[in-house]
């Protein structure tokens, strides 16, 4: 057995199991990839099982225990011991539109990337297109551990990465909805950077998530006119602590919304301040703001919220006021956009998480979750499928601007920090 520091002891048996699978030779990947074809990245659960020689030598050094709680939220086992995220199901339906998968395994983006390229061809990365877990930034701030070296260690939050031409991204996005897929980078020729991979901006990003661990969570109001899936899904999202935000408030402006239920069984705090004992739209909006400030409420987010907000709340919460819209934004503001998708004979819909600012769907986007429109597609389905991507993007855009990996400029753009 090989010789794994803290691992395996005298007489202590590891037992392994492995699925072999046949493949037509016509199939086999990887194919060949091109300077120019674009790297997509699926997320790791975590440090899945690498690097552990490592992360035992780092939890000895400050003398933790696998039972000890982390700053992750739970135990140290709870975050180390996370199961593995299992890709086939993902990977399978895009499979025939790729030319290459690389899995970050041990050897982190560093070493399986090449594995899938020819040596002239080299991955340029953009750290801050992917989130790292802070479980990272926890390892290489208590380990001292170098960038480089937790880049070539540990997969630091990219559990799969799959090459595929520029053609071909719309249609694999749409294919991996759900699945947290994103654009990281691109394929350069060597000679352009000096090393085979290069991950641009890892450094500040790493630090940031190092930030986000020890800064207290932004308290979230939620606002919502109806059932609250989105609602539900923040919730749920935002019990795991590294999203760096907990759902602090909701409210709604009908007092029979559904969603009001999911809040109180979450024990969080709910209100309903009704639109029609209020004469002007600001007035109401006003009332709103106290409410929100009242809780020292950090960031809004807009579930269903069926409400066009006053210029002076926009204003107030600039920044820091997001919304979800099911669609692919700019296309179909407004209402009735399933139905606008469907008439337009478009082949791909999807959600978009945007900040708000004073038009109707049209301050700057964080993030947009690509869905497929089928042949058979009613209002209905597409609705619901749409509503699925919405349950995945919310949570994800907002642990962007709770970490401060985004925000909306002066000019009201999108930043990447
Ligand atoms: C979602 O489709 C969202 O995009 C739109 O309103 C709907 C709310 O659904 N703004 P739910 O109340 O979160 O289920």
């Amino acid at each position: 057995m090989a010789e794994m520091p803290g691992m395996y002891a005298n007489d202590v048996y590891d037992i392994a199991g492995f699925a072999l699978g046949i493949v037509d030779r016509k199939n086999i990947l990887p194919k060949e990839a091109e300077v120019g074809d674009v790297l997509i990245a699926l997320p790791s659960s975590g440090v899945h099982s690498n690097g552990f020689s490592l992360v035992h030598k780092v939890l000895e050094s400050q003398g933790l225990r696998f039972e000890d709680l982390s700053p992750f939220g739970g135990t140290f086992a709870d975050e180390l011991l996370k199961p593995t995220n299992i890709y086939v199901k993902a990977i399978l339906p895009v499979l025939p539109h790729v030319k290459a998968l690389a899995h970050i395994t041990g050897g982190g983006l560093t070493e399986n990337i090449p594995r899938v390229l020819s040596k002239t061809i080299g991955a340029h990365i953009d750290a801050r297109h992917f989130y790292i877990p802070p479980v990272f930034a926890w390892l290489s701030s208590k380990g001292n551990v170098e960038d480089d070296e937790m880049l070539r260690t540990f997969n630091c939050g990219i559990g799969m990465v799959l090459v595929v031409s520029p053609d071909k991204v719309q249609e694999v996005l749409g294919l991996l909805v759900g699945h947290e897929a994103n654009v990281i980078g691109k394929l350069v020729p060597v000679t352009k950077i000096p090393k085979q991979v290069t991950v641009e901006n890892f450094g500040s990003c790493l630090r940031r998530a190092h930030r986000t661990l020890f800064s207290p969570k932004k308290r979230v109001g939620v606002l919502i006119s109806g059932t609250g899936s989105n609602l539900q899904a923040l919730i749920d999202a935002t019990k795991e602590t590294h999203v760096g935000a907990e759902i602090a408030l909701v409210i709604s402006n009908k007092a029979d919304a559904f969603g009001l239920q999911r809040a109180k069984r979450a024990n969080i705090p709910t209100v309903v301040i009704q639109h029609k004992d209020y004469t002007t739209r600001e007035d109401f909006d006003a009332a709103m703001s106290k409410e929100l400030e009242r809780q020292n409420i950090d960031i809004v987010c807009l579930a269903g919220f069926m409400r066009i907000l006053s210029a002076p709340f926009v204003k107030k919460w600039r920044g820091r006021l997001v919304n979800i819209h099911p669609s692919l934004l700019p296309k179909f503001p407004g209402v009735h956009v399933q139905k606008q998708a469907l008439d337009a004979k478009e082949k791909f819909s999807g959600c978009t998480v945007h900040f708000v600012d004073e038009g109707v769907d049209t301050g700057a986007i964080i993030l947009q979750e690509i869905v497929h429109v089928l042949e058979d597609d009613t209002e209905e389905t597409l609705t619901n499928r749409i509503h699925q991507a919405e349950h995945v993007a919310f949570p994800k855009a907002l642990k962007l601007l709770a970490s401060g990996a985004v925000v909306l400029d002066a000019n009201g753009k999108l930043q990447w920090c």
